[in-house]
């Protein structure tokens, strides 16, 4: 069999870690998720989550990756013994199915930027009746978001099929600092706008009687949208860290990487309440996957500049999508490299198909998507980032520890501290979280 492949450089791991990581996530999701919690005190606990939660776990992923330079199966057979090799099983249906709804959620972006091109989002929206929820239940589903649906799987298996360094790490060269530039970008200008002041108040000043008030809501929110944003728990940076050298500092990337997603999400808020606030839209957090949409076209409809502006946000999440797409694909693609020797393109172009099949009947009604997401997100993901821990954590820390000192040196307490935060406040949180799921599902 060929040679299995590396990374060419550190910034290309670093770059499609942090592609992968900044996503729907991050700019779909977050702006969202902050404005149910209540804006800026979810901010709080969210930042608190990450740096205690989040962390850990993406270190235990890269330690199993690395170690065994296996694909997710492949890697927790070879790091825990034969039975784990169904966790890591569940790790690739897991990215299975949220790749198929995310690429119809893509699809959604790349047809709104599209509307900018069109013409004004004003008038989009009075050719629904001038209502914007109207246009986005039409958008939605049907022949142009299946279209848009195959066009964005197609991109997603072409670079993939491409391999490690002439396709995804050559992508999220171009596609990780177009991101953060646009979004920069975009930041400033919902800054000059009339009436933002409101949106970074909402934003940025933290009640913490709210947190007082919900914590149970508000903490399992917090740590799902933790694993969800950093791309743990369906077995990314497992494989990414598969195409490592022995010689890299592991703890360092990892805080890199954390870094860039979180200050890329944070960025988006200040993109996303500024311009609701300036459209006179002060009530984030109704809820429902077209909320962002509903909220934005009308906020882009009043303001001035708003269909160059829309267009360029617009455009900006559909590239961020695309780089997370091409990490999960590239999951379960170098599971059928690995274990069954199947050629690159061959196992790209079969994985990223079947997948685009179970996506289809979200393009026909949305129900598929509530249910797709409940069952991958709230509990196939808690389930594996869980077994992941209880096998780093409990069953075989040492060899966690061994993997992460390679690259950087003796860690000592520190090593000790790393793998008690999984052993325990990982493990009650997700295990709470997993309990909430379930009961939700
Ligand atoms: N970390 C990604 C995000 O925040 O959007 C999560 C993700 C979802 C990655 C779906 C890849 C993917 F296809
Ligand atoms: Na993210």
């Amino acid at each position: 069999m060929a040679q299995r492949e590396t990374w060419a450089t550190r910034t290309g791991f670093i770059l499609a870690a942090v592609g992968s990581a900044v996503g729907l996530g991050n700019i779909w999701r977050f702006p969202f998720v902050t404005g149910e919690g209540g804006g800026a005190a979810f901010l709080v606990v969210y930042l608190l989550f990450i740096a205690l939660v989040g962390f850990p776990a993406i270190l235990a992923e890269f330690v199993v990756g690395r170690r065994t330079e296996r694909n997710p199966v492949g890697a927790l057979l070879e790091y825990g013994g034969n039975a784990w090799k169904y966790v890591g099983g569940i790790f690739i249906v897991t990215g299975f199915v949220i790749l198929s709804y995310y690429s119809v959620i893509a699809g959604w972006f790349i047809r709104y930027a599209g509307e900018g091109l069109r013409g004004s989002y004003a008038d989009h929206i009075a050719s629904y009746d001038g209502d914007p929820e109207l246009m986005f239940d039409t958008l939605a589903v049907g022949l142009d978001a299946f279209i848009l649906h195959t066009v964005f799987m197609v991109l997603t298996v072409g670079i993939v099929a491409l391999g490690i360094r002439k396709g995804i790490e050559l992508a999220v060269k171009v596609m990780v600092p177009a991101i953060i530039v646009l979004l920069l970008g975009l930041a400033v200008w919902a800054y000059t706008l009339p009436g933002a002041g409101g949106g970074y108040e909402y934003y940025l000043s933290p009640d913490f009687g709210v947190i007082a008030d919900n914590w149970v809501e508000l903490l399992p929110a917090a740590a799902g949208q933790a694993f969800f944003t950093l791309s743990l728990g369906m077995g990314v940076m497992i494989t990414y860290a598969s195409y490592l050298g022995k010689d890299r500092n592991l703890a360092k990337d990892g805080g890199m990487i954390i870094g860039f997603d979180t200050g890329i999400a944070f960025l988006t808020g200040l993109v996303v309440f500024p311009i609701m606030w300036a459209g006179d839209l002060t009530d984030p957090g109704e809820g429902g996957p077209g909320e962002i949409f509903v909220a934005l076209t009308q906020a882009f409809a009043e303001i001035s500049g708003g269909q160059f502006l829309g267009l360029l946000f617009f455009a900006t999440v559909a590239i961020a999508a695309l780089s997370s797409a091409i990490s999960l694909l590239e999951v379960v693609t170098s599971y059928a490299i690995d274990e069954y020797g199947v050629e690159r393109w061959k196992a790209a172009a079969g994985m990223g198909g079947a997948i685009y099949l179970l996506g289809v009947p979200v393009t026909y009604d949305l129900v598929f998507l509530d249910l797709l997401d409940l069952f991958a997100d709230a509990i196939l993901l808690v389930f594996g980032a869980l077994m992941l821990s209880i096998l780093v954590g409990w069953i075989a820390p040492q060899m966690a520890v061994d993997e992460l000192e390679k690259g950087i040196g003796e860690l000592g307490s520190i090593g000790t501290l790393w793998i008690w935060a999984i052993r325990v406040p990982i493990i009650i949180v997700l295990v709470v979280s997993l309990y909430l799921g379930i009961v939700d599902y």
